[in-house]
């Protein structure tokens, strides 16, 4: 495994891999690893060679008064996880590196990052497809992989990657879950223990709704009233939202005609968590997968 922090060299050696017409994949991340990452890396080296995965806490994604001072950094031990599943390159710029002094450009998706987590966090999705388009960019990859938790996210990178003609193909992989269904997510590490069990609710009350879809219930908002019974169950919850959208469009969904996420996101203590299910409304029987 090759470690590189510089973009020139991270250039020479995608650019490399595309003279010799092989197949690379990027796995972009934020570092503090964990078995969701890990399984999108299995799934790029199932497809591809080499594999690239970047670790970039990406300051321009979080707001004035988000973690990123406190986001979690483990580069060893990541290196050491990545080593361990035979990584090829991992890309680790410095902050400087990827954003030198008098950088002045932002790439937004109009539309699509206006509402839920766009609302909740401004600034957000600019931030993100500014620093995807740059390792797109950089490593000039065949295939892309992200996880479906952050499902707006991926929905906003497609576009993006549609819209500027960027060539990568976006691999989508499930969602990796606790045995109890908390969701993996790097946050889950500031979850103090009485948080820790709060924390199921996400995944208790995406699991309300795929029970009343079983049963037959198809009105959105008898659904989500399903997901706020379980939500308001639970004192250490905090709702910030919960909706049914059109897998597509992202807009409110009125029926479950076509494809539709169930978005949840909340504050467990301090700590915001999202979650969310698909419904997949476009074969009979429906599936909800969560
Ligand atoms: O999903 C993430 O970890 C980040 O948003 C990403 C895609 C690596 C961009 O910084």
């Amino acid at each position: 495994m090759e470690l590189i922090h510089t973009v020139a060299w991270m250039k020479q050696v995608a650019s490399e891999a595309r003279r010799n017409d092989r197949v690379l994949g990027l796995v972009p991340t934020m570092g503090a690893l964990h078995e969701g990452h890990l399984s999108l890396v299995r799934r790029a080296q199932t497809q591809c060679f080499p594999v690239v995965v970047s670790i970039f806490v990406n300051p321009k994604q979080f707001g004035p008064s988000e973690d990123f001072k406190k986001y979690p950094r483990t580069l060893d031990v990541d290196l050491a996880a990545l080593e361990r599943i035979g990584v090829d390159y991992v890309f680790a710029p410095l902050p400087d590196e990827m954003y030198p002094p008098g950088f002045r450009t932002a790439v937004s998706v109009e539309g699509l990052g206006d509402r839920l987590e766009g609302r909740s966090r401004p600034g957000h999705f600019t931030g993100v497809t500014t620093v995807v388009l740059k390792l797109f960019e950089i490593t000039q990859p065949c295939f892309a992989f992200f996880g479906r938790k952050d499902a707006q996210q991926l929905r906003i990178i497609r576009q993006m990657t549609r819209d500027l003609d960027l060539g990568a193909e976006i691999v989508v992989c499930p969602i990796v879950r606790e045995p109890d269904g908390l969701a993996l997510s790097s946050r889950n590490a500031y979850l103090a223990e009485n948080d820790r069990r709060a924390a199921t609710a996400l995944y208790r009350s995406l699991d309300a709704v795929r029970r009343e879809v079983g049963g037959g219930e198809r009105n959105p908002t008898r659904l989500l009233a399903a997901l706020k019974c379980v939500i308001d169950a639970e004192p250490g919850v905090l709702l910030d939202y919960a909706e049914i959208v059109d897998a597509e469009t992202f807009d409110r969904a009125v029926s479950l005609r076509n494809n539709c996420y169930v978005l949840i996101a909340a504050r467990v203590g301090t700590t915001r968590l999202i979650d969310n299910a698909l419904i997949e409304s476009e074969g009979n029987p429906f599936t909800v997968n969560m």
